[in-house]
C-alpha cells in the first residue's frame, strides 16, 4: 500500500485551490459580462427615452418630406435637415463662419454628415435650433425613431 507522503497533501490543496481560483475567475468574469449586458440594455433605454422626449417636444411642429425640403435650394430661400429636423437657414448661409459655399452645397439636402464632419463647436450646435421649422415625416426619419 502507498504511503501519503507531506508532499502529496501539499499537491493536493494546491489543486483544490487552484480549481477553487478558476471557479472563482469564472464567476468573476460571469458577473463581469451581466454587468456590461445590463450597463448596455440601461444605456439603450435611455438613449429610447430621450429619443421619446425630444420627439414629444417635436410633436408641434410641421412635418416635411425630402422632397419638400429639396425645392428651398436658393440663396434667398434655403432649407437644410440635421438629425431628422428642417432647419430654415436662408438668414444664416451669408453669415455662416464657414461660409456660403459649404452651406450652398447642402441646400435642399440632408446636411447631417456634413455637419457633424465639421465637428461644429458646442456653441454651433445650440445655434441650430434658432432655425429649426420642422421634422420629416417618421417614414423618413433616420435618427428619431419611435419604439412605440
Ligand atoms: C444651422 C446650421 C449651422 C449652424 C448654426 C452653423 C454654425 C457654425 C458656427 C458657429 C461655426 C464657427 C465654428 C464653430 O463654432 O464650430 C461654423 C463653422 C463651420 N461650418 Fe457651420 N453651421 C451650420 C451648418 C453647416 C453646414 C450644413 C455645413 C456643411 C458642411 C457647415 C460647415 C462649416 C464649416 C466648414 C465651418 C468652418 C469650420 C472651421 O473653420 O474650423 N456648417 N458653423
Amino acid at each position: 500500500m502507498m504511503e501519503t507522503t507531506n508532499a502529496d497533501i501539499d499537491m493536493s490543496s494546491l489543486k483544490s485551490a487552484l480549481a477553487t481560483t478558476s471557479l472563482s475567475q469564472q464567476m468573476i468574469s460571469f458577473a463581469n459580462s451581466t454587468f456590461r449586458l445590463a450597463a448596455t440594455a440601461i444605456s439603450r433605454l435611455q438613449q429610447q427615452q430621450r429619443c421619446e422626449a425630444e420627439l414629444a417636444s417635436l410633436a408641434h411642429l410641421p412635418e416635411y418630406s425630402l422632397e419638400q425640403v429639396s425645392w428651398h435650394d436658393r440663396q434667398d430661400d434655403c432649407w437644410i435637415v440635421l438629425n431628422d429636423k428642417v432647419y430654415n437657414v436662408t438668414k444664416l448661409i451669408h453669415n455662416h463662419p464657414g461660409g456660403l459655399e459649404v452651406m450652398m452645397e447642402q441646400a435642399g439636402r440632408d446636411a447631417t454628415l456634413a455637419f457633424r464632419s465639421v465637428g461644429h463647436s458646442i456653441n454651433a450646435i445650440e445655434q441650430v435650433d434658432e432655425f429649426l421649422i420642422g421634422i420629416l415625416p417618421a417614414k423618413e426619419r433616420m435618427y428619431l425613431r419611435s419604439a412605440k
